[in-house]
């Protein structure tokens, strides 16, 4: 039953597209009209500016950490936690609050990470970082991370983290189809503050 309730939870966590809010609150804007029209905290700062950019980066990591403390807290230190976090990155994805369209799964999947398993989050945030800094492709850097994640979680020995981190990354790679292509047709844009 409170696993069932977590999941609930996690998922309308998810849910809240802060991106949308972000947006539409502070600038009467829709980022989905703009840039990659992606509700994620990238698009954000392509279309709106640092300020507003790190906001919803901050919100959409903390919303899948959040899912997951709350799992923790509920239920206990098990692997069930993780899951919940999962439930909340299908939420930043699939949103109930913005006709099932959202982001790319990649400041949620991460929001997970730091709260289950913060040395991965550091290890996760240290090769974006290095990947953004040689490529200035922030798609690339994000799935970079996650199999670089993928490979740190092996280490760990724990099963059902390596698990969660492939399927996380895995996911992260097919919501970025599109710039992929775009990154082998050189037409994805680069950052240009880094
Ligand atoms: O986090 C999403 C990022 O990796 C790519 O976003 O807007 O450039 O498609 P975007």
């Amino acid at each position: 039953m409170w696993n069932v309730i977590c999941l609930l939870i996690g998922y309308i966590l998810g849910s809240i597209p802060f991106a949308l809010i972000v947006g539409k609150v502070g600038f009467n804007i829709d980022v989905r009209q703009h840039g990659s029209g992606n509700l994620g905290a990238t698009n954000v700062f392509r279309t709106l500016g640092v300020k507003a950019g790190s906001i919803v980066l901050i919100a959409d990591i903390l919303k899948g950490a959040a899912a997951t403390w709350v799992g923790m807290a509920i239920i206990g230190a098990t692997w069930h936690p993780l899951l919940f976090g999962c439930a909340a990155v299908l939420g930043h994805v699939f949103p109930l609050f913005a006709r099932f369209k959202g982001g790319k799964a990649v400041a949620t999947s991460a929001g997970v990470l730091l709260a289950f398993a913060p040395v991965l989050f550091v290890v996760i945030i240290a090769s974006f970082l290095l990947t953004l800094y040689l490529s200035k492709y922030v798609s690339l850097s994000s799935m970079v991370a996650g199999i670089v994640g993928t490979v740190f979680a092996i280490t760990t020995g724990n099963l059902i983290l390596v698990f969660v981190t492939l399927g996380l990354t895995l996911f992260v790679v097919l919501r970025h189809l599109a710039n992929i292509k775009r990154i082998v047709n050189k037409t994805e844009p680069k950052i240009k503050w880094m």
